[in-house]
């Protein structure tokens, strides 16, 4: 593995653009970031952002449509995997083990190399076939992470509420932050 743990971040066409924003973020030089091309238009439609914008202090940076890029090899030395915001089509790919982009393919790749993957799926309502999908994948391990955030902390404002998943996810890889509370119980009165 690389010194400094490096976490891949792919960024597919789901609504929520914001949480990866904010992930990359946190995540600075640990980050690589992969971006899809339906990715690029929610960035601009959500943030009105290019996809450059996004990949800011990050170690590296690709689209999907380059699969000779590194992630694309188990050579490459990444800890986990986030995929944020996971569109259907990018989970049903990834449950059927399609690899036909860098996002996909980086997925097969932490699949097989038993390498911790996180999918923060945002879609509502959800079909039968997208819950068969989220259930192979938690059986294989794969952590299923909706991008629901709870309501029961001072949420004031968007922003609070995009951290409060971002949070999670930070959790999940085991990253130190200081996004937002930790629920400690009810107020006292
Ligand atoms: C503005 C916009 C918002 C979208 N929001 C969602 C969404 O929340 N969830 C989803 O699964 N697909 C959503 N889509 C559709 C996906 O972009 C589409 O299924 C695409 O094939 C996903 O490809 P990708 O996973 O390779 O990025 C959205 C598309 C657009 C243009």
């Amino acid at each position: 593995m690389a010194e400094v743990p490096r976490f891949l971040v792919a960024v597919t066409g789901a609504s929520g653009a914001a949480y990866a924003r904010r992930l990359v973020e946190a995540l600075g030089k640990r980050a690589e970031v992969i971006i899809s091309r339906d990715a690029e238009e929610v960035l601009q439609v959500e943030l009105g952002i290019a996809a450059s914008d996004l990949a800011g202090e990050a170690a590296a940076a690709y689209l999907d449509r380059d699969l000779a890029a590194a992630p694309a090899s188990g050579s490459h030395p990444f800890e986990a995997m986030v995929v944020v915001p996971c569109s259907g089509t990018t989970l049903a790919k990834i449950a059927a083990g399609i690899a036909d982009n860098l996002v996909t393919r980086a997925a097969a790749v932490a699949l097989k190399e038993q390498r911790k993957l996180i999918l923060v799926p945002r879609e509502t309502p959800v079909s039968a076939i997208a819950l068969e999908n989220m259930l192979k994948l938690a059986r294989l391990g794969v952590v299923i992470l909706p991008a629901s955030p709870g309501f029961y902390g001072a949420h004031d404002t968007v922003d609070d509420l995009v951290d409060f998943v971002v949070a999670r996810i930070l959790d999940h890889l085991g990253v130190r932050h200081a996004l937002g509370p930790r629920w400690s119980g009810p107020p006292t009165a």
